[in-house]
């Protein structure tokens, strides 16, 4: 069983600074089994430890999935506006790592969101060489093409200022004025330059899917732990 320092336990999972730690276990707030911790020095198992009676929380790591709402950006630029943090634990903003998205959704764009603290699986899930899809629900202000299904499948689509053209993408209509569009590549502002490339205005845009996992019915704004699926 590998034993960590309590103060390295408790920063790297956000609880406190290494400095504070001291006074946490002062106040009796931690425990290595049924005992209180006295010395932030000793090296313990993190599955041991007890904060505030509560067991370590996501040792093993965080991969949640979020449903994100419209207004909120993924920066965490407070100039950019409020952000998709301000939905979950503040203490996992403090570990270190801290958690991030995997990859980004405009300020308007709803649905699937991935959040981690795992650096390894943001570059494996945001990198083109791993073709992982994602699934747009598209709205548009006019009404669509059929023509544009085997021009967005094409893989020759040239967006303004890329040098490379769309990897292909399979667009199924749905309504006059409505779409899916799988994707496995993800530039930036890619659905709307798609459309805008052909005059049309994304109005609304929503990711029901990343890879294997379905958004299903996780109400906005909510957020579920998941193991790391087989992307
Ligand atoms: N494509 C976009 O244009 N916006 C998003 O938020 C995601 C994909």
């Amino acid at each position: 069983m590998i034993r960590h320092r309590i103060d390295q336990i408790l920063s790297r999972h956000g609880y406190c600074s290494r400095g504070e730690s001291r006074g946490w276990l002062k106040a009796g707030r931690v425990k290595v089994g049924d005992r209180s911790a006295l010395d932030p020095a000793e090296k313990v198992s993190v599955a041991d430890l007890r904060i505030d009676g509560e067991p370590v929380d996501h040792p093993e790591g965080i991969l949640v999935m979020l449903h994100k709402p419209a207004g909120l950006v993924c920066s965490r630029d407070e100039r950019e506006g409020p952000n998709i943090y301000s939905l979950l634990p503040e203490r996992w903003s403090r570990r270190n790592p801290p958690i991030t998205s995997v990859g980004r959704l405009d300020k308007e764009t709803t649905g699937l969101l991935l959040i981690t603290d795992q650096g390894p699986l943001v570059q494996r899930w945001t990198s083109p060489r791993h073709k992982v899809l994602k699934r747009y629900e598209v709205e548009v202000d006019q009404d669509l093409d059929p023509s544009l299904v085997p021009l967005f499948g094409s893989g020759t689509l040239r967006l303004p200022d890329d040098p490379e053209p769309c990897l292909p993408a399979e667009l199924t209509l749905t309504g006059a004025r409505s779409a899916t569009l799988d994707l496995i590549e993800g530039r930036h502002h890619q659905v709307r330059r798609m459309f805008a490339s052909q005059g049309f205005r994304v109005v609304a845009l929503h990711r029901s899917r990343f890879g294997a996992l379905e958004l299903g019915t996780l109400p906005p704004g909510e957020w579920l732990a998941v193991d790391e699926p087989a992307i």
